[in-house]
């Protein structure tokens, strides 16, 4: 029997988070909080949100940074790859593509996954936008294969990443490859799915790679007064945190790692990467930005999100935080 809410209307209300994602990163990057000049393009919605969230904002875009750079810097001569599932809107790919030598000289591949209109809504979008396109095709002609695009760089395709062995399949045949150090990314993707799902494609990840890291963020801590109100903000839009409820906390996230392939398995909530994790420097930057004294607000809602990253790198190291 199905559990919630049936799963076409879950996964409709999923897919929408995709624009939520992109609307508060265009808000931070305007006012300066870091490099985002293209999300823009992809939601016709703007507002300016309030320093709370725009400095969340910037805790999470920044960290996960901080891990893709360390992946880089941890294999500076290899050819790597970085998979993201549940792609959405996200635009790393063309900032780092833009800004970061270190990446846009390197011998990589960008896959991205997303449900099929998802990834058809991104693809007109780029069609749309020049400056995309450039940094995708280069001086290549841009061309579209049918719900795809697929360079020497960067593949953007679809899949519903829950039947895990369609997904391996659809990365293989576009040329994905196994055997090279891989960073896979799951941003705000495993909780809207039920915790069978979520640890099959840890699992699948785990068991497709040799040397592999894994770097999930999300929402934990459902069951205290904070916690509760923000599952039912969410209900309310149709949208179910599915997985919290099997994965409520830090140590249920490094166990789901841990049992289902990863060696190594840790867990940091956003407030602890705030305060001791990220660059000082940066961190005063955006402290001067704008006005603010929301501190028990922001204590408490960053102790409701983390990063768990789960690795099995060959050397048996860590990636960072
Ligand atoms: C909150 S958005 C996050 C997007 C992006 N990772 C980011 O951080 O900006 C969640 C994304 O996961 C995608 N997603 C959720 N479940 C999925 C599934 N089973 N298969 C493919 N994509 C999925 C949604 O369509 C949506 O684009």
């Amino acid at each position: 029997m199905e559990v919630g809410f049936p799963k076409t209307i879950q996964d409709e209300a999923t897919r929408k988070t995709a624009g939520d994602a992109c609307f508060s990163k265009i808000s931070s990057a305007e006012l300066g909080y870091f490099t985002d000049g293209y999300s823009k393009f992809f939601t016709k919605n703007k507002r300016k949100m309030m320093p709370l969230i725009n400095r969340g904002t910037w805790t999470r875009v920044f960290s996960v940074r901080t891990l893709v750079n360390n992946f880089l810097s941890k294999f500076p001569t290899d050819k790597i790859q970085i998979v993201s599932l549940g792609a959405g809107f996200d635009c790393n790919f063309f900032y780092y593509q833009e800004n970061v030598l270190e990446f846009n000289e390197r011998d990589l591949h960008y896959f991205e996954v997303d449900f099929e209109d998802i990834t058809a809504q991104k693809i007109d979008i780029i069609k749309q936008h020049s400056e995309l396109e450039e940094l995708i095709f280069k001086d290549a002609e841009p061309s579209y294969e049918e719900g795809m695009i697929q360079t020497e760089r960067y593949t953007l395709l679809s899949c519903d990443i829950r039947q895990v062995d369609d997904l391996e399949d659809k990365l293989v045949q576009v040329g994905l490859d196994k055997t090279i150090p891989t960073l896979v990314l799951t941003e705000c993707v495993l909780c809207y799915m039920n915790s069978e799902d979520s640890s099959q494609i840890i699992a699948k990840i785990a068991e497709m790679f040799a040397d592999v890291a894994i770097v999930n963020f999300e929402m934990i801590n459902p069951n205290d007064p904070f916690g509760t109100t923000m599952v039912e903000n969410l209900e309310a839009r149709g949208c179910q945190l599915l997985g919290l409820k099997d994965v409520p906390d830090e140590s249920a996230q490094v166990a789901r790692m841990v049992d289902n392939g990863f060696q190594n398995g840790y867990c940091e909530n956003m407030l602890r990467i705030h305060n001791s994790k990220l660059d000082e420097t940066e961190r005063s930057r955006i402290e001067r930005i704008e006005m603010f004294d929301e501190f028990e607000e922001w204590d408490l809602l960053q102790s409701h999100y983390c990063i768990c990253v789960g690795s099995k790198f060959s050397d048996s190291s860590e990636l960072g935080f």
